[in-house]
């Protein structure tokens, strides 16, 4: 595999990530759901694209992530691993499909990679899923956790709160980390904590923390790409827009529609004369 330049590409695998932990170097991670983004997040040299139970309420227009099903997540993998030549692809485990046993989660893991094509999967809990991280890591299937804040127990955590607060909280963070790693996991997603606790959570770990909104001293960062481009009309405060793609493309629908209505569109240059 050659890069434009010629140069080979080599693909990110996750001993990659715990030796940019150990150098210092930053992890880049975002979400991708189809295959032309993921083609361009790969292009600009992005560490890890997860295709996210994020792409229930970011693309499917679902208010939370808790409908999207096994099918849905093998779908938008296959169409994210098809574009990607560099980047580790992590899916996640959907709502439902892991919680009851570590058997589930290793026979919805196998979907995701025997048909989805992934690279690693990812569900959320900590010491509460630690045998299903080490049933499945101890069977070929890299896992990456996610603690703090989880998106599909937002029911029981009483909405989108930051967790880990308060020296307790912090404590029972860390050891579900902890659990995590012993159990195998590779890396573990820390979202909405508070940054000192990320930090120590950093410290104590020797795999790499994925921060989203868990401060600057996570080993790598993590963000919802829509909120990271500005598709959506608004991100939550942790996310920093970097573009403005919606006003980009309501204009670009604008200019096209005025075009075709005032027959500016299409022109000769457009059209097969024979
Ligand atoms: O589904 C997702 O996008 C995630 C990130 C918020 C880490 O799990």
């Amino acid at each position: 595999m050659n890069d434009s330049s010629g140069t080979p590409v080599r693909r990110v695998r996750v001993h990659h990530l715990r030796q940019a932990k150990e150098r210092g170097e930053r992890i880049t991670m975002l979400t991708a759901y189809d295959a032309p983004t993921a083609r361009i997040f790969d292009d600009a040299g992005t560490d890890v694209l997860l295709v996210g139970d994020s792409v229930g309420d970011n693309m499917l227009g679902q208010s939370t992530t808790i409908p999207v099903t096994v099918d849905q997540m093998v779908h938008h993998t296959r169409a994210v691993v098809s574009a990607v030549r560099r980047a580790l692809v992590v899916a996640d485990l959907p709502f439902g499909s892991y919680e009851a046993s570590a058997q589930q989660a290793h026979a919805t893991a196998v979907r995701l990679m025997k048909e989805g094509g992934a690279h690693a999967v990812k569900f959320e809990g900590g010491r509460r899923v630690a045998d299903h991280v080490h049933l499945l890591t101890s069977t070929g299937i890299p896992v990456m956790g996610h603690v703090g804040f989880t998106p599909q127990s937002e029911n029981v955590l009483g909405g989108k709160r930051v967790q880990g607060r308060g020296d307790d909280a912090a404590q029972r963070l860390t050891e579900d980390a902890l659990a995590l790693q012993d159990a195998g996991a590779f890396a573990v997603v820390l979202e909405m904590v508070p940054a000192p606790v990320a930090a120590r959570v950093t410290e104590v770990l020797a795999i790499p923390t994925i921060g989203i909104g868990a401060g600057r001293e996570c080993d790598g960062q993590v963000l919802v790409w829509t909120d990271m481009a500005g598709l959506s009309d608004w991100s939550p405060r942790f996310a920093q827009r970097y573009a403005e793609l919606g006003t980009v493309l309501g204009a670009a629908a604008q200019a096209y529609n005025e075009d075709v209505r005032s027959r500016a569109f299409p022109t000769e240059a457009h059209s097969f004369t024979e």
